[in-house]
């Protein structure tokens, strides 16, 4: 009897299995993430990509629609977690963070759907960020328009888009590396500019007749809207001082004349003579934050009205708590430290559940990664199965202390690397290094002010040292006797006179 029984019901699995070939896979729970009364479960729902850049939910398709550095569009189907091909952008320009960047879906209830894309391109060898939009027609892109047309560089190329709650393009461009555009109201660099949907001006713009809505911007990689209607920035600043801003119309943020805070002497008397507005929050040691998300659904009331952000140097989920009023940030809860690599963009679902990407197969991967499944895309969602290891958001890390070894680990690795090695042609190795192990005074003089472009070692660099002057004079001694006597180097001893002569 048990045998005559086998090919029946193997035929009813057959036919269960071909039903449901479209059924999601559920992916395994990673972890369960315990914050307060919520508990949230983590999953992969996606893998083997290539940098994906930007996130934007497709809520007619219940898809995510997601941009891949090199310029590809892909569609993964929240139904079944296939994802499938949409667009390769043949114009994208990509090297090291140019690329096809930031992007924005924008359905309204009758009409068109549009697409809007910014990315750089290259002609002779001007390179340029663009805007550009598409019809999006039941996941094809057709009709494409160019709204605008602004310089680009190697770096510095921002960027995020946005449609906001008044049906205004919001366009965050970078300063292409350049040291006037961020303070030239005139130029569209720096800046976040604000366009009609169809690439014109505005009549309501601040400035008439002008794109720029606000400005003195480094590199913005994140943008997002509350729900009342405030609309938030994330920011690299150079070595030191990433930033969160509110952004209001007509405000100059100071890039490059102010870093953070008004906390120096100089950068005070800038902000008297002629106003500049303070970031809400800012952060030094860098760490690089990327993708912002408004988090205002009650899905996980633990997260309600606060911003989530992810970030790519300290390789983090950051909650960044709002008071009342959306003007401060209250608190911060940092998530995954170190665990999943590098994360570039993240999303939230109208019904509070977050997906975000990891970035580890970018031009800086970190150490460990990339994984042989980067990149991929995750999921945070409420649950009520709790048998997956469990994490918990962590406060911030503290003031570093004095020690080289967490001096090198907060300014330096991020780019030559925990164990000195750099990153072929684009940062320098501090191993056997003639210009760490030789002239004193030499070494002192590119920590205090930097260096570009003229390594003592005939190679090219394509990236940039930043000036470290604003660390003590004892930090610049410990740092530069910690590269001095590690990584196989061993030279002799730098004194605090040394530093100080040099300063
Ligand atoms: C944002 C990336 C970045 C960070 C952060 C950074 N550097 Fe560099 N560094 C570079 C680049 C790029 C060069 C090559 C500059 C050039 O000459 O073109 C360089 C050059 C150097 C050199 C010269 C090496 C040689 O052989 O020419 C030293 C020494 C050095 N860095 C030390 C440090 C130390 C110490 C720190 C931390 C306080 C640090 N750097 C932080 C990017 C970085």
């Amino acid at each position: 009897m048990r045998l005559a029984a086998l090919p029946v019901l193997l035929s009813v699995a057959a036919l269960f299995a071909s039903c449901h070939i479209e059924k999601k896979k559920e992916p395994p729970v990673l972890n369960t993430i315990q914050l307060g009364q919520t508990a949230v479960s983590l999953t992969r729902v996606a893998d083997h990509l290539e940098v994906p850049w930007d996130l934007e939910y497709d809520r007619k398709a219940h898809a995510i629609l997601f941009s891949e550095i090199a310029g590809v569009i892909k569609r993964l189907d929240l139904n079944t977690h296939r994802v499938s091909p949409v667009a390769r952008i043949t114009e994208v320009y990509h090297q090291r963070t140019t690329g096809l960047l930031g992007m924005a879906l924008y359905q309204p209830e009758q009409g068109p759907d549009f697409l809007f894309l910014s990315y750089t391109s290259k002609t002779g060898d001007s390179i340029y960020s663009n805007l550009l939009r598409y019809t999006y027609n039941n996941g094809k892109l057709e009709a494409p328009l160019r709204l605008l047309r602004i310089p680009g560089s190697t770096g510095h190329n921002g960027s995020r888009v946005m449609v906001a709650k008044d049906q205004k393009i919001y366009w965050a461009t970078g300063d292409a590396a350049s040291d006037t555009f961020a303070q030239d109201s005139t130029a569209l660099n720096g800046k976040i500019l604000r366009l009609n949907l169809d690439g014109s001006i505005p009549k309501d713009n601040p400035i008439p007749n002008s794109y720029v809505y606000a400005w003195g911007f480094r590199n913005m990689q994140g943008l997002t809207q509350s729900e009342s209607g405030t609309i938030y920035t994330s920011e690299h600043g150079d070595a030191i001082e990433d930033e969160i801003n509110l952004i209001s119309p007509l405000q100059n943020y100071g890039w490059p004349q102010i870093e953070g805070k008004h906390d120096t002497e100089k950068e005070i008397a800038i902000a008297k003579k002629s106003p500049r507005t303070e970031p809400v929050r800012s952060w030094t040691p860098v760490i690089a934050p990327a993708g912002l998300a408004y988090y205002g659904a009650d899905a996980i009331p633990e997260w309600k009205n606060s911003l989530l952000l992810t970030t790519l140097k300290s390789q983090s989920l950051r909650i960044l708590h709002l008071s009342a009023n959306g003007q401060q940030i209250t608190d911060e809860a940092v998530l995954f430290s170190n665990y999943l690599g590098r994360l570039r963009s993240v999303l939230v679902l109208p019904d509070g559940t977050v997906y975000f990407c990891t970035s580890n197969r970018d031009w800086n991967p970190q150490k460990g990664f990339p994984k042989s499944y980067d990149d991929g895309i995750y999921c945070l969602q409420k649950t009520t199965d709790t048998t997956a290891p469990v994490l918990r958001p962590q406060k911030p890390a503290a003031a570093q202390n004095l020690s080289g070894k967490a001096l090198y680990a907060s300014y330096c690795a991020s780019c030559h690397k925990t164990d000195g090695k750099g990153l072929l042609n684009t940062f320098p190795s501090l191993a056997g290094s003639r210009l760490v192990n030789g002239d004193k005074n030499k070494l002192v003089h590119i920590l205090l002010h930097g260096a570009s472009g003229n390594a003592s070692d005939g190679v090219h660099y394509d990236a940039s040292m930043p000036a470290f002057a604003f660390l003590k004079d004892e930090e610049i001694r410990v740092l530069t006797n910690y590269i001095r006597s590690n990584f196989g180097n061993a030279s002799d001893t730098i004194t605090l006179e040394t530093v100080k002569n040099n300063r």
